[in-house]
């Protein structure tokens, strides 16, 4: 057993310009959604580019509820997407009382298959949710050919994916309906918790804007800045209350800044594990190339026969050695309330099964050391043998 320290599975970067920002936010008076919101937006939509529309929430989960019930989801409907994904993606789904039908994932990317999306589609099918794994894009040439082709949204579930690319354009700038980007802890940047919703559509960007605040008709900043009544609001459906504070935008403002920096750094830790871990006997992440950018939000190995060691064991050696791992995903169909709902089999989507058996995320983050990279490396091959 290792003496050093505990390498944990992922932690966030915050530096000084992150905490001054929030004290400022805090000194300032203003610290629930107010002129830090509005400009990490402002900053967020510039970034992602094509004029798309940003609005800002208090998680990915909050953001794709908002765009399901923005692009009109009613209960009954069926909407298609990957088993392979954190429960949010399905849950919210639910939350308007509609039905999750899941399309097993390509073995190689862990992406949804796009070439058996059309089997799934039913005269109940509204939308598809596809999920950039790992921060790996989709192919999304495929998924949007085939929802013209049923008139069918596409609301892309990107909480891995900044600043992921598809064929050279962000993810967020594409022909799709809405992008949601999640903000948590351990993302590619972070705001504690966050997220944040990119439309070109200015319905859905005016919906969910509205519905993320109770669905009050004038957002809390207007009403306490515009020369109107100050009291006076209108409330126009029974929205949410998912709206982004000041405080955590003001983490979110800087960690933008970084976001090409961290991406570097994830790069470059992604980079040295492929070198290093192509002796091994184990199956390496999709390889990365020079014209599209994977934002290696995650980084999942796979252990195959010649690995002598099962998944779980290798997990417990690597946190006896001082470092932490994780496995994305536990596919949705093996988990109680989904398996149990649509009375769902391992084996009806063999490839979420086998991708989950064998997976595991190592960790991959800016904080990360060289030193560090190099005692994953090494207790992964020792352990290998
Ligand atoms: C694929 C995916 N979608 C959605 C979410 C939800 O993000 P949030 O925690 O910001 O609600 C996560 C969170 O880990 C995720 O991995």
């Amino acid at each position: 057993m290792s003496q050093k320290q505990f390498l944990p599975f992922a932690l966030p970067d915050i530096e000084e310009e992150e905490i001054q920002e929030v004290v400022d936010s805090l000194r300032s008076g203003w610290i629930t959604t107010g002129p830090k919101t509005k400009q990490f937006e402002q900053d967020f939509s510039a970034f992602i580019g094509g004029n798309v529309e940003a609005i800002a929430v208090n998680s990915a989960t909050a953001g794709l509820h908002l765009t399901l019930e923005a692009i009109g989801i009613n209960p009954g409907d069926e909407i298609i997407t990957t088993p392979y994904t954190f429960t949010a993606t399905a849950e919210v789904i639910r939350y308007l009382g509609a039905h999750p039908v899941f399309v097993d994932i390509d073995p190689v990317s862990f992406n949804i298959d796009p070439k058996k999306i059309e089997r799934a589609i039913t005269p109940q099918t509204k939308a598809i949710i596809p999920v950039h794994f790992a921060g790996l894009a989709c192919e999304m040439g495929e998924i949007i050919k085939v929802a013209r082709k049923y008139d069918l949204k596409v609301i892309e579930d990107a909480a891995h994916a900044l600043p992921a690319t598809s064929k050279g354009e962000k993810i967020g700038a594409l022909d799709t309906d809405a992008t949601v980007f999640s903000f948590y802890a351990t993302k590619t940047i972070t705001t504690g918790e966050g997220g944040m919703i990119v439309t070109r559509n200015p319905e859905i960007a005016e919906r969910c804007r509205i519905m993320r605040l109770h669905g009050i008709s004038r957002d809390v900043f207007d009403r306490y800045n515009s020369t109107s009544p100050s009291w006076h609001y209108d409330v126009i459906a029974p929205g949410y209350k998912y709206n982004l504070t000041d405080v955590a935008a003001a983490i979110g403002i800087h960690q933008l800044k970084k976001v090409w920096r961290f991406h570097e750094r994830r790069k470059q830790i992604a980079d040295r594990y492929n070198e290093a871990l192509s002796e091994s006997s184990i199956i390496l992440p999709p390889a990365d190339n020079d014209y599209e950018i994977h934002a290696w939000h995650l980084y999942v190995i796979r252990l195959n026969e010649q690995s002598r060691i099962s998944r779980d064991e290798f997990i417990q050696v690597m946190s006896s050695r001082g470092i932490g791992c994780s496995v994305h995903f536990i596919p949705l169909h093996i988990l109680t309330y989904w398996k149990e709902k649509y009375s769902l089999k391992e084996m009806d989507y063999p490839n979420a099964y086998n991708a989950y058996k064998h997976a595991v995320s190592l960790p991959i983050y800016t904080k990360m050391s060289d030193e560090d990279v190099d005692r994953v490396i090494s207790s992964v091959m020792e352990i290998l043998g």
